[in-house]
């Protein structure tokens, strides 16, 4: 094999390593360049559909560039053409974003490139997923009878929550199927209208069908109403349709309202039903014992997700299901092959590819156990704290200005508000070319939802490089842009 010492690519093998550290030092400063200076960045690039493409070769590489040119048309196309989420600026969605540890983190996983699939195929990524579900699993309070395992995304969480809530109401779905057997019934799912799209994504992949999730008008907090479910859960039995699981949400999308879990869980006590919560974003406030009845009714549950990089300080991405009685997880999705058969004759080890349709995985534990050791819970807690603190300023600052309203409770880091106008359409209008104007401008980024059929404006706070003032500034350019 050639090496060469000189910043050009071995014919054979990796790079030679002067180069790749010669370029890792460099990286190390540019990353550490990028987080101290991104507020001086245009939040999101005001360019049309194809405009990236129009600048980068499209013909597949044949020879091998030069890293110092690729870094280079990273700077110059790529970068520019992203959306800065770690911009303190950046308001929109959950205003997630990384940390600094989880950059490091995220390096190192990198790095090892291991793949956590069996214990045996990398026995610490395997310990270290089982050893931060459980300080996760004590910081939310679940019961020891939850077990978690680690996904990439709440959408995946809720599908394998679901996919086991089918199997215990039908039992062999797994072996037969679900088609041709007119013995089965049709299961229904009930969410509020405020509950996130992936329940019935996960219906669909799971052959229950779209029209079989029953979206249920929530109340005038945009929580589920629990006498609407009721009626739903007896008209559907009077119907001879299943009722099969409930999903209830604990910060919600929009607004990030909270169920009422603990009534819900009366209701699939009484009707058998699976309950699951959808803690993507809301889980969190958990770990702030002033807030710690957030948790109402969640020992209750089947089954809970959480996205530990939604407020959690985790690098996207990182999804934690916990199953009560995860067995019944392993026994729906475990079967392996052949080649795989290198298990600890005991059975003493977790292999976490029995706990879902996923083979291969990533290292996604390091990341956790790094960001949680550095903060602590206490430091976790007060960010999101100042997080909660930021979000009621800035509500006080709306209720004070009478062109604008709050159009739901502010009940964590999230705040819905729109300007006022008497004429609806006009308002909607003028709501949503306000958030144009904002996204636009590079200044702030925040996104529109709509509530009882109305566009409104919304804030979201998460990122730990946003300060009062920067949501200060985003209040004034707000109001300039209204
Ligand atoms: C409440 C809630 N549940 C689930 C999801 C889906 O999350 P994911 O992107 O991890 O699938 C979201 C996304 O924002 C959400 O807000």
């Amino acid at each position: 094999m050639k090496t060469k010492t000189s910043d050009s690519v071995a014919e054979l093998g990796d790079i030679p390593p002067d180069v790749f550290r010669k370029h890792l030092h460099q990286l190390a400063d540019w990353i550490a360049d990028y987080r101290e200076h991104i507020a001086e960045r245009p939040i999101a690039p005001n360019i049309k559909p194809g405009a990236v493409l129009a600048q980068l070769d499209t013909a597949p590489p044949e020879a091998g560039t030069p890293l110092d040119q690729i870094f280079a048309d990273i700077e110059r196309i790529i970068v520019p053409g992203v959306a800065h989420w770690a911009h303190p600026q950046f308001m929109s969605y959950f205003g997630c974003t990384t940390t600094s540890p989880g950059i490091l983190a995220e390096m190192i996983t990198a790095a090892l490139n291991v793949n956590a699939m069996t214990w045996r195929t990398s026995p610490a990524a395997t310990e270290l997923e089982t050893l931060v579900l459980n300080w996760l699993r004590e910081w939310l309070g679940l019961p020891d009878e939850f077990s978690g395992v680690v996904y990439d995304t709440a959408s995946i969480s809720t599908m394998h929550a679901l996919a086991v809530a089918r199997e215990e109401a039908s039992t062999s779905v797994r072996t037969l199927g679900l088609s041709g057997r007119s013995e089965l019934p049709i299961f229904r799912i009930y969410i509020s209208d405020q509950a996130h799209s992936s329940v019935e994504k996960g219906a669909i992949a799971l052959g229950l069908g779209e029209h079989n999730v029953r979206r249920l008008a929530s109340d005038s907090q945009f929580r589920m109403n629990v006498a609407s479910l009721r009626e739903a859960v007896a008209s559907d039995l009077r119907h001879g349709f299943k009722p099969l699981a409930v999903v209830a949400t604990v910060g919600t999308t929009s607004t990030a309202s909270v169920d009422p879990v603990g009534e819900i869980a009366e209701i699939c006590a009484q009707h058998q039903m699976w309950l699951h919560i959808d803690a993507a974003y809301g889980g969190g406030l958990a770990l702030l014992p002033e807030h710690k009845s957030v948790t109402d009714g969640w020992a209750e549950a089947d089954s809970f997700v959480i996205n530990p990089h939604k407020m959690l300080f985790v690098p996207f991405d990182f999804s934690a299901l916990y199953v009560r009685d995860i067995e019944r997880l392993r026994r729906l999705f475990t079967l392996t092959p052949e080649y795989l058969h290198l298990r600890d004759p005991a059975g003493a080890e977790i292999n976490y590819m029995d706990y879902g349709v996923q083979l291969g995985r990533r290292f996604r534990a390091l990341k956790a156990w790094v960001v949680w050791r550095t903060f602590g819970r206490e430091g976790i807690a007060a960010r999101i704290r100042e997080h909660v603190r930021l979000a009621q300023l800035f509500a006080s600052w709306i209720r004070e200005d009478p062109r604008f309203e709050l159009s739901a409770p502010v009940m964590m880091g999230v705040v819905c508000f729109r300007l006022k106008n008497a004429d609806d359409k006009l308002a909607d209008q003028k709501n949503s070319a306000t958030v144009a104007t904002i996204n636009s401008s590079g200044n702030a980024y925040l996104t529109q939802t709509k509530l009882r059929g109305r566009i409104v404006m919304r804030l979201g706070l998460g990122n730990l490089l946003t300060t009062e003032e920067h949501v200060r500034r985003v209040w004034e350019i707000i109001r300039a842009a209204a």
